[in-house]
């Protein structure tokens, strides 16, 4: 039997990959920092799957917390064979509203952890002569769109460089870029989403469905829809000035409720 570690496991799209993932019968690693979520939920995987599911409780915000994801996903001992590297979330208000310390820890989360974790397990896939790595970006990767767009634009270049370096070790890396999925994101983050219209919202249970096809054919990138995936195509002919304009724009509008924010 293989292992899946998922970071951010306890909602969301974390959870709907560990939910796949333990129904394909792997055992499972969930991380998160919400210890009594992440053990209740580990527990329904064990019972309905019969598979092994531990918790890893870990802030990806500090460094003793990446530490402690970089030395699971590295265990020699208990090899995991797919890493998905999936937490993450939303600052509150647009740029200047946002302390710098919040930015700096989104940094900690959406780079620092990424890049630490798929070190130490990229290495020891290396050695095995095979696993793979998701790395959950956003379509955010591909507009202007502050520090979170630009966290995800890190993700998208780092996993896809990546996964050139290793094409022939049998370590497949892919970058996974949906659009507004329907999680605990928004609501987290206080942002008002009742401008986006119901054709724009993804299910979390479908963009994993097509997340791991797209691994499995060997693709890099995966945009899981098709309506997203010609907006993005658009959206790389648009100049980037007005890409600008327009995603400062709509900020506002699918920003948090009281304050002006980036749209995710
Ligand atoms: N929802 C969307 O529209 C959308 C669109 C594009 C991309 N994404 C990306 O998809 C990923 C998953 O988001 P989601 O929509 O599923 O959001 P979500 O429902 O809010 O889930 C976020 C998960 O990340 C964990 N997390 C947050 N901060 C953490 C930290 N400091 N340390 C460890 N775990 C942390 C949370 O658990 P704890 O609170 O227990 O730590 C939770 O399990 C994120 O990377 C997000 O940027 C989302």
């Amino acid at each position: 039997m293989t292992t899946a570690l998922i970071t951010g496991a306890t909602s969301g799209l974390g959870a709907a990959f560990a939910r796949r993932l333990a129904r394909d019968g792997h055992h499972v690693v969930l991380v998160a920092r919400d210890s009594e979520r992440l053990r209740t939920q580990a527990a329904e995987l064990h019972d309905r799957h019969g598979v092994e599911a531990s918790v890893l409780a870990a802030d990806l915000g500090t460094d003793a917390g990446i530490a402690a994801l970089e030395e699971r996903a590295g265990d020699r001992r208990h090899p995991v064979d797919l890493l998905v590297n999936n937490a993450g979330f939303a600052n509150k208000g647009g740029y200047l509203d946002i302390p710098l310390a919040d930015e700096l820890t989104m940094l900690r989360v959406h780079c620092e952890a990424v890049l630490r974790s798929t070190s130490a397990a990229a290495e020891a896939m290396r050695e095995r002569g095979r696993g793979g790595i998701i790395n959950v970006a956003s379509v955010a990767a591909f507009v202007p769109r502050g520090t979170y767009g630009a966290s995800k634009s890190w993700v998208v270049q780092f996993t896809q460089g990546v996964a050139g370096d290793l094409k022939s070790s049998g370590v497949r890396l892919m970058a996974l870029c949906p659009g507004f999925v329907r999680t605990e994101f928004h609501d987290r983050a206080g942002m008002d989403t009742s401008p986006v219209p119901d054709w724009m919202w993804l299910d979390a249970g479908r963009v994993v469905d097509a997340a791991l096809a797209d691994l499995a054919r060997g693709r890099s990138l995966s945009i899981p829809d098709p309506r997203y995936k010609v907006m993005m195509a658009l959206a790389k002919l648009t100049p980037r000035g007005m890409l600008s304009r327009s995603t400062a724009n709509s900020g506002p509008r699918y920003g948090r409720v009281n304050a002006p924010a980036a749209g995710r």
